[in-house]
């Protein structure tokens, strides 16, 4: 049990380290929360920084996400329990992250790399649903939050793993509650639009 409590601690702290604000200040772009829509995700340093350093965040973003629960696989591979509450503090960790005050991102990233892990169908899929609705909308925000929408149901259909549909359902509305602010702004037409 305590083992399992610091695979927990271990997959949190691990999501919790704010990729795309150490980048940004790496590279000199300073503090990303106070600029573009405040965000600490790829989203938001591409905004700012440029293709290569969005690429850069989402790429260890996603990875934040796909360790812990590689780990969690290789610790407990016959608890799909276990493998789902590390995700699910891999996943936490990146919206609540202890060095930044608990104040994180969006965890859309964290989320890719925790889904090409257990379920790489349901990743292709709304990876697809993800880039039609950027390519019609050029929103990211819009994608992200209709992704999240469709993971629970695509994790039903590939996986049929009740510990995992329930940390998905967890993870989905998560980023939903977590874009609030960006629902706000789509609703009333000041969203930032994605520039390529
Ligand atoms: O993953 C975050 C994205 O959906 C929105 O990012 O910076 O536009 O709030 P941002």
């Amino acid at each position: 049990m305590i083992g399992f409590m610091l695979t927990l601690m271990a997959a949190y702290l691990i999501g919790a380290i704010p990729c795309g604000l150490v980048l940004a200040r790496f590279v000199g772009l300073g503090d990303i929360r106070t600029v573009g829509s405040g965000n600490i995700g790829a989203t938001n340093v591409y905004r700012v920084g440029g293709r290569r350093l969005g690429v850069a965040t989402l790429f260890l973003d996603a990875l934040k996400g796909l360790l812990p629960v590689l780990a969690a696989l290789y610790l407990y591979p016959d608890s799909p329990w276990a493998v789902s509450l590390v995700a699910a503090a891999a996943f936490l960790g990146h919206c609540y992250p202890v060095y930044l005050g608990f104040k994180g991102g969006k965890g859309v990233a964290t989320g890719l790399g925790i889904y090409l892990v257990l379920s790489p169908w349901a990743v292709l899929v709304s990876l697809g649903i993800f880039a039609g609705v950027l390519w019609k909308w050029s929103y990211v925000s819009l994608a992200s939050l209709c992704a999240a929408g469709a993971i629970p149901l695509l994790v039903v259909l590939f996986e049929r793993s009740l510990p995992l549909f329930l940390v998905t359902l967890f993870i989905s509305g998560m980023v939903i509650f977590r874009h609030r602010a960006n629902i706000e702004r789509l609703l009333s037409g000041t969203e930032n639009r994605f520039r390529a």
